[in-house]
């Protein structure tokens, strides 16, 4: 049985000022489309885009999935709305909840390739650095965590706790 830390791991005014100054450098990169991992990401995407808030930045969705043996190399990642994406010759800003194992984003970032954008540019909210079994590096990191489970601001256990404004560790109860 898990239960929530006894306080937040980041309360919703830390997640507000480090995602006011991410948005001023994110500004300036000009990108074209913002492209988001969902579900995960959903909030950070929200909060993030209205902060760069520029006229002609896009927004599209795309939906990763992993399965298998996930804390190994190469784990396979299902992704689905490749399809339907409109990136060839665009700046994309790739956005992810948390990068763990580095599986989701090095497959997602490959996959994105085919489709020839002009460039592809890394972002994710949170990063687990001592969990990487694959070589991957986001470009922009929110905040850098201990290797603890999150939940909130978007991130679940099992589809629970993704509303919760703030990012809670679970511990064993
Ligand atoms: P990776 O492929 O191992 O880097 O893991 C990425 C995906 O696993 C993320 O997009 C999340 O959906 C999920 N994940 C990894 N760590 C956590 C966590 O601490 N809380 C919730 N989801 C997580
Ligand atoms: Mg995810």
């Amino acid at each position: 049985m898990y239960k929530l830390s006894s306080e937040p791991l980041l309360n919703a005014q830390q997640i507000d000022r480090r995602l006011e100054s991410l948005a001023q450098e994110l500004k300036a990169c000009n990108f074209d489309v913002i492209l988001s991992a969902l579900t995960g990401s959903y909030i950070f995407t929200a909060d993030l885009s209205r902060r760069i808030a520029t006229p002609k930045l896009r927004i599209a969705f795309i939906k990763a999935s992993s399965y298998g043996e996930s804390d190994k190399p190469n784990a396979k990642v299902h992704i689905s709305g490749l399809e339907s994406l409109d990136i060839k010759g665009k700046r994309v800003l790739l956005i992810d909840d948390i990068l763990d194992t580095g599986n989701t984003m090095k497959s997602l970032v490959e996959a994105l390739a085919d489709y020839k954008p002009a460039s592809i540019t890394t972002c994710v909210l949170l990063n687990k650095e001592s969990r990487r079994v694959v070589d991957f590096h986001a470009d922009f990191v929110g905040f850098d965590i201990e290797d603890k489970f999150v939940v909130g601001y978007g991130l679940d256990y099992a589809n629970d706790y993704r509303t919760f404004p703030e990012v809670w560790a679970l511990e064993e109860a």
